[in-house]
């Protein structure tokens, strides 16, 4: 019998009948044309993931009407967007998968998701004192409402005309709809405001109109908060009975996310959390609602078989991890798990830079792209330097004919990645380079270790290409005391390389810097942050679901943090620090450097000119997350 026998078990969600009880969660792309139209490369994405094997997808947030428009949101707001949903649903049906889509006015979310269009107007139920930026915040009035209500109606039937099984309506993480269901965002005092009934009343019209308008047979799934993850925001109890209210409206189903997207990182939970942390939340909901419930959120398959098995929810959706791998499902029915790629929830796939791109799937938007053409003449191709760049270049290169020999000079493969591997939370991130080494195998790369190959020897080798992928090394700082014995690394303290004594101050206060403060105030150690810079990186951070959830462990472990602070000098048992206005000797007797790094690229530079083709990918062309270095890797590979 099959592992997962209770996943691929068909189920229903109103009228709908799903082949399986996995669901592709709703995921905002950019692949879609200035005004939210389908474009090919939008059903190049998607076919590969309805023939994947899920039951359902439930298409990415589409916009009811212009002023919800978003730069990640298709459009629905008009009947020009009929004919191109027909095709992408038809592409989705064509493999099998039924397909929903989902509704949304983003409202105070357009902020949250980094991607504001400059003409936009964030409208929300109230605007309140922690709403911050220069943006045109903008109260939404009860005449407005009541036209929601009926775009939201009109967008169904554009759904519904164009094929779509189901309708999902957004009404979580603090877009509009859930905005008006937080007693955080929606201080109103009118009909939609106030007591639970009234913050309730918007999100029930729109469900109860839907249904009016396109007749109870329509399924139409709700996606909730389950909690705002915020003092004083909605609470599980509330959620509940939420829920019973929708459910009264005539919903469907309840799709159970948490998190109020500006203030907390929980609906899309990173490698900071441990486990599935809205799962409990989604079996509250089930235990108060008598309709289908759909649990998401770092979900994995061996726990989503036995929750479903257990009748504790009855579908689970994922969505990161079938950015990673779409096929997963079928790798599992198919009894081929080692196989499947899985996801990191490193969060690189909602940075704030773009292309956005997915780290252990570089093919991710691009995937007209994902079989690079077989060559006709092989050539023999040198790889240097085995950190994830290198070894993500070797396999793709390696796997379109050409010979390939990969050198690293430690004594094993992985390079800095294995540091990230090494911070308390990314243990999974190993899981990467262990499918990479495996394929290298497979692709019958010839592995070098130990090997820290010399310009003299590459030319010795006369290779048709090389692709120089040396990384990048840890910098220092030009102060005073730098060279002192007390002061080491980052890298080195999550290896365990490097010992920590005493008091420590850690200079830096990007990710790294704050991981490193993280680990040492969690071992009971007293630790302060330094940094001329911001909290995040000197313009701020690109992730901002890992930031959120990396400061607010800061506030709970009440690690001091000195922002804007340029440090002097590193003196005998103190950090010397310009504070306020004035120098203060901070106490430290360990001092631990995490300000970021440097290429190293001297070998690309020595070989220009010399070797017919030299290319650079990842770290050595200059230091970046990990999905720009195999980004970097897939598209070096489609060239040589
Ligand atoms: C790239 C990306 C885009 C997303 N876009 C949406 C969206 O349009 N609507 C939505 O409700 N949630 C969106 N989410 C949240 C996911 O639907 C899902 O709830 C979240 O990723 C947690 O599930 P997972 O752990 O299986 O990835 C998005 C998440 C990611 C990573």
């Amino acid at each position: 019998m099959n592992k997962y026998s209770a996943l691929f078990k068909p189920g229903s969600i109103g009228t709908m009948q799903l082949e399986n009880r996995l669901i592709m969660a709703p995921l905002g792309t950019i692949l879609i044309d200035s005004e939210g139209g389908v474009t090919d490369n939008l059903i190049d994405y998607y076919r590969p993931r309805a023939a994947g094997g899920v039951g359902l997808i439930i298409a990415q947030c589409s916009s009811p009407n212009m002023e919800a428009k978003a730069l990640y949101s298709l459009g629905i707001y008009d009947d020009k967007f009929v004919p191109g949903l027909k095709q992408l649903f038809q592409a989705i049906h064509k493999e099998g998968t039924k397909v929903a889509i989902q509704l949304m006015h983003p409202g105070l979310l357009i902020v949250a998701g980094g991607l504001v269009a400059p003409d936009v107007l964030v409208k929300v139920p109230s605007i309140t004192s922690w709403m911050t930026g220069d943006l045109p915040y903008t109260e939404v009035s009860e005449a407005d409402i009541e036209g929601y209500v009926e775009d939201y109606a009109e967008a169904s039937r554009r759904a519904k005309e164009a094929g779509a099984d189901a309708v999902e309506l957004h009404a979580c993480h603090g877009c509009l709809v859930g905005g008006f269901m937080s007693p955080l965002m929606n201080l109103r005092t009118d009909q939609y405001g106030g007591s639970e009934e009234n913050r309730m009343r918007f999100p029930r019209r729109i469900v109860e109109r839907i249904k009016e308008k396109l007749g109870k047979d329509f399924p139409v799934i709700v996606r909730i908060s389950a909690g705002d993850d915020v003092p004083g925001g909605v609470t599980i109890e509330e959620a509940m009975r939420q829920a019973v209210m929708l459910e009264e409206a005539g919903a469907d189903a309840f799709h159970v996310s948490a998190g109020l997207e500006y203030l907390t990182g929980l609906n899309i939970p990173c490698y900071t959390y441990t486990g599935a942390p809205i799962l409990p939340m989604a079996e509250k909901i089930k235990s108060a609602v008598r309709v289908p419930v759909i649990a998401v959120g770092k979900i994995s398959p061996e726990l989503a078989e036995q929750i479903i098995g257990e009748g504790r929810v009855d579908f689970v959706a994922m969505g990161r991890p079938l950015l990673a791998d779409p096929e997963l499902p079928n790798k599992l029915r198919e009894g081929r798990r080692d196989e499947v790629r899985w996801c990191l929830h490193c969060n690189n796939c909602v940075s704030l830079k773009l292309p956005l791109s997915c780290t252990v799937n570089p093919f991710l938007y691009r995937e007209r792209l994902s079989m690079p053409p077989p060559i006709q003449s092989p050539k023999k191709v040198l790889i240097i330097g085995g950190g994830l760049a290198g070894m993500q270049a070797a396999v793709l290169i390696a796997q379109r004919g050409h010979n390939v020999s990969l050198y690293e000079k430690s004594n094993e493969l992985g390079g800095q990645w294995n540091i990230a591997a090494a911070v308390p939370g990314k243990e999974c991130f190993a899981d990467f380079t262990n499918i990479l080494k495996r394929s290298l195998d497979k692709a019958n790369v010839q592995v070098a270790l130990g090997a820290n190959v010399t310009k003299e020897q590459v030319l010795a080798m006369k290779p048709d290409a090389v692709v120089v992928a040396t990384g990048a090394v840890p910098l220092g700082l030009d102060i005073p005391g730098i060279s002192n014995k007390n002061v080491v690394q980052s890298n080195d303290v999550f290896t365990g390389k490097a010992e920590v004594k005493g008091r420590a101050a850690v200079i830096g206060a990007r990710f790294n810097a704050i991981e490193v403060a993280i680990l040492l105030a969690e071992q009971g150690k007293q630790v302060s942050i330094v940094s001329r810079g911001k909290l995040g990186g000197r313009k701020g951070p690109e992730n901002t679901f890992v930031f959120k959830t990396l400061s607010r462990r800061l506030l709970e472990l009440g690690i001091p943090t000195y922002l804007n602070t340029p440090v002097l000098e590193i003196a005998d048992g103190s950090v010397v620090i310009e504070w306020g206005g004035e120098i203060v000797f901070l106490p430290a007797d360990t001092v631990i450097l995490a300000v970021g790094a440097q290429s190293d690229n001297l070998l690309a530079k020595e070989l220009k000119g010399l070797v017919p083709e030299v290319y650079s990918i990842g770290d050595c062309v200059k230091p970046r997350d990990a999905a720009a270095a195999t980004f970097d890797a897939a598209r070096i590979a489609e060239k040589i």
